[in-house]
């Protein structure tokens, strides 16, 4: 049962979810039993692993605002997960107050959890979808009186293709929702990477045996799920030390940054 809260019967509670072990393993409120044991996992392998979310979390942080400076108003964020700390559109709208969040999800408690959190903010909503079924989302009533598929988007797929396999082609569904976004929108990703480290693997380890899923893949795959966009310098790189629009900025060398931050990458393509 989750700490603040009686177990609502829509959920299926007795499995973990992605949505809510992420959740746990940010220290967040929203899960339940199995989702702990499920972040235990994670801990037992990756004692970091909070700060591993963390850096995700941060690159999302980046990625949005570089989108919003550079006059991003449309954010379609796929896999938004639950509610946390500065949102797409706390984020987007610092920059810009008038810009609009689509958040799309396929775990229910998504919605039930972003409504309380959007109740009074009228340029923001959820859906519940599945990247799965792309042409869902660009047909969803919400998503289409949100957005303007005329004018540029801000489209984000962040910590969502490593719970798919490569089998399942997730490139795919990520290129029908791209195809729908005019010259001038922007695709942000980041992803877990495999460039052989013991804890990258060690991360994969704990994805398949706390939710059957959770994939590391070389940076030369991560690159292809910006399906040929040019990248915004400085290109992929791991997101603790990337600053998207800053290529000359000085950062870290790779060897000085510890191992749990060289498991996120994150980078941002641009469609000409
Ligand atoms: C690891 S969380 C990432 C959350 C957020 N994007 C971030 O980076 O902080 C992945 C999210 O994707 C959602 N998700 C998983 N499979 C999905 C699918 N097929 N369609 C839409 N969302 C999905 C999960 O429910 C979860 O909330």
């Amino acid at each position: 049962m989750a700490e603040n809260e009686a177990p609502t019967p829509d959920f299926d509670i007795s499995r973990p979810t992605i949505a809510r072990v992420y959740d746990a393993i940010l220290g967040g409120k929203d899960n339940f039993a199995p989702d702990r044991e499920g972040a235990a996992i994670y801990a037992k392998h990756v004692p970091a692993a909070r700060e591993v979310a963390r850096d995700n979390r941060e690159g999302l942080r980046k990625g949005v605002k570089y989108l919003a400076e550079q006059g991003i108003d449309q954010f379609l964020d796929i896999g938004a997960g639950l509610p946390t700390m500065e949102n797409t559109h706390q984020v987007a709208q610092a920059v810009n107050p008038d810009a609009k969040v689509v958040y799309v999800d396929n775990d229910p408690i998504v919605l039930a959890h972003g409504r309380a959190l959007l109740a009074t903010n009228d340029n923001t909503t959820v859906v519940t979808a599945d990247l799965r079924d792309p042409q869902s989302i660009l047909d969803h009533e919400d998503v289409k009186s949100m957005l303007d598929f005329t004018r540029p988007i801000g489209l984000m797929v962040v910590g969502l293709h490593m719970h798919f396999h490569d089998d399942e082609q997730p490139d795919e569904w990520v290129r029908v929702l791209l195809d729908a976004c005019p010259s001038g929108s922007y695709l942000l990703i980041t992803d877990f990477v495999d460039t052989g480290e013991e804890l990258q693997k060690a991360i994969e380890k704990a994805g398949l045996e706390s939710l059957g899923n959770g994939w590391i893949r070389t940076p030369e795959r991560i690159t292809e799920h910006f399906l040929g966009l040019p990248l915004v310098p400085p290109g992929l790189d791991f997101v603790r030390r990337w600053f998207p629009g800053e290529p000359d900025r000085e950062v870290p060398a790779v060897e000085e940054l510890e191992p749990h931050h060289r498991i996120m990458m994150g980078a941002i393509g641009f469609k000409e």
